[in-house]
């Protein structure tokens, strides 16, 4: 049995617009992450992928629920006890030239953590160990260079070397190639899949199945603020339980012609978290939809495969 490192239950994260309505950003989410596992979260834009990942670190207002990291409570650890937990969890986030000060040559940049937490020994050693373990070999050809001097892919595994020095357990990786070109985006979840390999746990957040499909052992499947679906990688893209899922799958492209399916096209307006319908959220767009999914509000339950689980009343 491997570690069990994140734990969520019935996660709630809400926010007021300027007009004074309530955004149910993350409503009531439950997921978890073992230590040796990939984890995609999956879901279309606004859907509370990201505010899922910042209530993980403690860095979104928690309305309800619970987030355990290697077996601990962290919901309400005050933000200096949160400290010794962020060496554990790190983040990375979306774009890398965001990310990396312009100002900082990258020995600055992957060192500034191990500042951040008054680590002081073995400080050389662990520069190298973390850009070697980011691909970025050998650590000498990049020590001294800016941002400016790198390419996109080779800034995010900056970035991901600046999140490995301090030797985490848990990775959050937000949306971690879609600002790269096509061209270095597989090198990247490779070097994600070794990580996990090695035996870290990685929270993967994408909007693209496809990428999900071919990296994760599990995927989440999340749709405005909840997770409707979830289960083996396998399992959730080859016998999708939940109408939201089936429409999702239906418009990755497959490469074989007999298990290529009509695409099916959502209808009805995007979903909007100040307004989440009655009932199944989903009823308004869902091509299944019956009378009682306008009034009650389906659970995940098991579906399909072993893990499998949907949160649909006719899955
Ligand atoms: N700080 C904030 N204040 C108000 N609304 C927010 C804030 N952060 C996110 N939201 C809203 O919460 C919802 C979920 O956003 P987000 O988690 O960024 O979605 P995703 O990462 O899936 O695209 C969106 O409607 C977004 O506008
Ligand atoms: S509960 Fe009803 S509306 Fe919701 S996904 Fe299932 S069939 Fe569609
Ligand atoms: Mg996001």
């Amino acid at each position: 049995m491997s570690e069990r490192l994140l734990d969520v239950a019935d996660l709630e994260v809400r926010y007021r617009t300027a007009r004074r309505q309530q955004v149910r950003a993350v409503d009531g989410v439950s997921l978890h992450v073992d230590a040796g596992e990939l984890v995609a979260l999956v879901g279309e834009s606004g859907c509370g992928k990201t505010t899922t990942a910042q209530a993980v670190m403690r860095m979104a207002p928690i309305a309800a629920g619970r987030v355990a990291f290697r077996g601990r409570d962290i919901t309400s650890l005050s933000q200096r006890e949160m400290r010794p937990v962020r060496r554990e969890l790190q983040l990375i986030f979306q774009d890398p030239y965001e990310s990396l000060d312009p100002r900082f040559r990258v020995r600055d940049t992957v060192a500034e953590p191990l500042d951040i937490h008054g680590v002081r020994d073995r400080r050389d050693e662990r520069l190298r160990e973390a850009l070697e373990r980011a691909g970025l070999t050998p650590p000498e050809l990049y020590l001294d260079r800016f941002p400016h001097e790198l390419s996109g892919g080779q800034r995010q595994r900056v970035a991901i070397a600046a999140s490995l020095v301090l030797e985490p357990r848990l990775l959050l990786a937000d949306e971690p190639v879609s600002m790269l070109d096509v061209s270095v985006r597989a090198g990247i979840l490779n070097l994600l899949d070794g990580l996990r390999a090695g035996g870290l746990g990685i929270l993967m957040i994408t909007h693209d199945l496809s990428t999900a499909a071919h990296y994760a052992d599990r995927i989440c499947v999340m749709y405005l603020g909840r997770i409707v679906e979830e289960g083996p990688a396998a399992a959730v893209i080859g016998a999708p339980r939940h109408p939201y899922t089936r429409a999702l799958v239906s418009v990755v492209p497959q490469p074989d012609p007999d298990a290529r399916s009509a695409p099916e096209i959502l209808q009805g307006e995007t979903p909007n978290p100040a307004d989440v319908p009655t009932g199944c959220r989903f009823h308004p767009r869902c091509p299944v939809a019956q009378d009682r999914c306008r009034t009650d509000d389906p659970a995940l339950r098991d579906a399909g495969e072993p893990g499998q689980r949907a949160a649909c009343h006719y899955a």
